[in-house]
């Protein structure tokens, strides 16, 4: 793997296309027309690479893992859709486009969040792998990404809006809306490349540490990068629940760089992670 996660996001990139292309002649094809929208607009693909870089580390093909990368990946975009939503953060732009309900109308882009969620577990189920693996990989990504996990962070940030929090309740808030579904990443790249407990948990270390860092990169962002290069607005977040509020922005720059040397740190268990380590250093001064 190279710094920017290459050859797996191109093949995230073509599997994710090939999907979007699944629908066109279904009945319902302008559902299928709003979900392509928001997964094939680029991004980072940050989380699906994390499931095919971890897989690999466990020693296992990562091509066979490319379902998990694509579930993981679509969970993320329904994130984002519903993110963006007038009754959530209210956002035009996403990944340099219109947001969806903005090009599609708030209720197609609520049915394509519900769509990607959906489909995320039917892409699990019909991965080539063990039915042990499918399994455990199904029931990771539920737990990250649902009450305990990314909506419980998502519910947290909407109720918090209306104080300001102290450092536990912004940790709180980031580790499940932002942390959970990094997690589900790693650890279910574990699961396909046949990782055990000791694999499992150095896995959710890598992610937690790395998950704080990068949305405190994020929120730095939102204050200090450009539209341009983010393909999302900015300076909309001020007045948010985050470190950014509590600590300003060269503490958190600071802690953006010692949270990703410890999440580096829990890489020791594994052979071969200096590609990994590279791209976790190359976050910390990320400008998109
Ligand atoms: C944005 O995630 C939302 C956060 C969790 C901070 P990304 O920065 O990974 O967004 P994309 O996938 O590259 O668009
Ligand atoms: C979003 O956090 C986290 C999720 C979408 C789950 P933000 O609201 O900070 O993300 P952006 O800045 O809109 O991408
Ligand atoms: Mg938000
Ligand atoms: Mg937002
Ligand atoms: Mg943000």
């Amino acid at each position: 793997m190279d710094s920017r996660g290459d050859p797996y996001r191109r093949a995230v990139e073509e599997y994710l296309a090939s999907f979007g292309r699944s629908g066109t002649e279904l009945p319902q094809s302008a559902l299928y027309d709003a979900m392509a929208y928001s997964l094939n607009a680029g991004g980072k693909r940050l989380r699906p690479v994390f499931v095919l870089e971890f897989c690999r580390l466990c020693g296992g093909d990562w091509e066979k893992a490319l379902p998990l990368a694509a579930a993981v990946e679509m969970v993320h975009t329904y994130s984002l859709i519903h993110d963006d939503l007038p009754c959530m953060d209210d956002d035009d732009l996403r990944r340099g486009r219109p947001t969806n309900h903005k090009v599609f109308g708030e209720a197609m882009a609520v049915l394509a969040g519900d769509g990607l969620l959906t489909e995320a577990f039917s892409q699990i189920a019909g991965a080539e792998l063990p039915a042990e693996v499918r399994l455990k990989a199904a029931a990771v990504l539920a737990r990250c990404a649902g009450p305990q996990g990314m909506v419980g962070g998502q519910a947290l940030d909407m109720k918090s809006q209306e104080r300001e929090c102290t450092e536990a309740e912004v940790l709180a808030i980031q580790s499940r809306k932002t942390g959970a579904l990094i997690r589900a990443a790693c650890q279910m790249g574990v699961l396909a490349g046949g990782g055990g407990e000791r694999e499992l948990s150095a896995a959710g270390e890598f992610a937690e540490k790395l998950g704080l860092a990068f949305q405190i990169r994020d929120d730095l962002l939102d204050a200090i990068g450009s539209a341009r290069e983010l393909g999302k607005a900015t300076g909309v977040d001020g007045e948010k629940n985050t470190f950014l509020r509590l600590y300003g922005q060269d503490a958190c720059q600071e802690m953006v760089e010692k949270l990703t040397e410890e999440a580096v740190g829990a890489l020791s268990v594994f052979p071969d992670w200096a590609a990994l380590a590279e791209l976790a250093r190359s976050l910390t001064t990320r400008r998109s």
